[in-house]
């Protein structure tokens, strides 16, 4: 199939990619540019395990077409770590008990990312209503949403541990 050459911003970094008009927006984060934290669960838009920020909102990247992301600026889990430091919203999810088999962790973290930038100071039906569209098999949904609150009550304690560059204090 026909390939074009698209140009993108992922995690920071400007990428030109060559992609054919049926490649999703999971597979040239996955296995064009290697990025293996963003995950494949149904395929089909239902669990969110492929979540990532595509222009400051979260997408399934099941769903995207590669094409669609040309000129686009995305960010995966991995633009959250910071030379090899987990940013707070990260930290949270492991110190409050979210990650369990860490499958749809990726997913999740980015879907609350997004949620914080957008809105530093959610309540809890904020965030559950944020995360509906992410399945988690393990945890029971209450740690994972615990995880998300500690994270904005301690950035507007004014805690340090925000992510540089990344458009957002989580
Ligand atoms: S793999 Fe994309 S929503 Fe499930
Ligand atoms: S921690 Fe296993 S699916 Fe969520």
């Amino acid at each position: 199939m026909r390939k074009q050459l698209i140009t993108l911003t992922v995690n920071g970094d400007r990428c030109e990619v060559a992609v054919t008009p049926d490649m999703r927006l999971l597979d040239l984060i996955r296995d064009e540019l290697e990025l293996k934290g963003t995950k494949e669960g149904c395929g089909e838009g239902e669990c969110g395990a492929c979540t990532v920020i595509m222009n400051g909102l979260p997408v399934n990247a099941c769903l995207v077409l590669a094409p669609q992301a040309a000129e686009a600026d995305i960010v995966t889990i991995e633009g959250l770590t910071t030379n090899g430091t987990m940013s707070l919203l990260q930290r949270q999810f492991l110190d409050n008990g979210a990650v369990q088999c860490g499958f749809c962790s990726p997913g999740m973290i980015m879907t609350a990312k997004a949620l914080l930038d957008d809105n530093p100071a959610p309540s809890e039906d904020d965030v559950r209503d944020a995360l509906s569209g992410n399945l988690c098999r393990c945890t029971g949904y209450e740690k994972i949403v615990d995880a998300v609150l500690v994270t904005a009550a301690l950035v507007g304690q004014g805690s340090a541990e925000s992510v540089p560059g990344e458009g957002g204090a989580a």
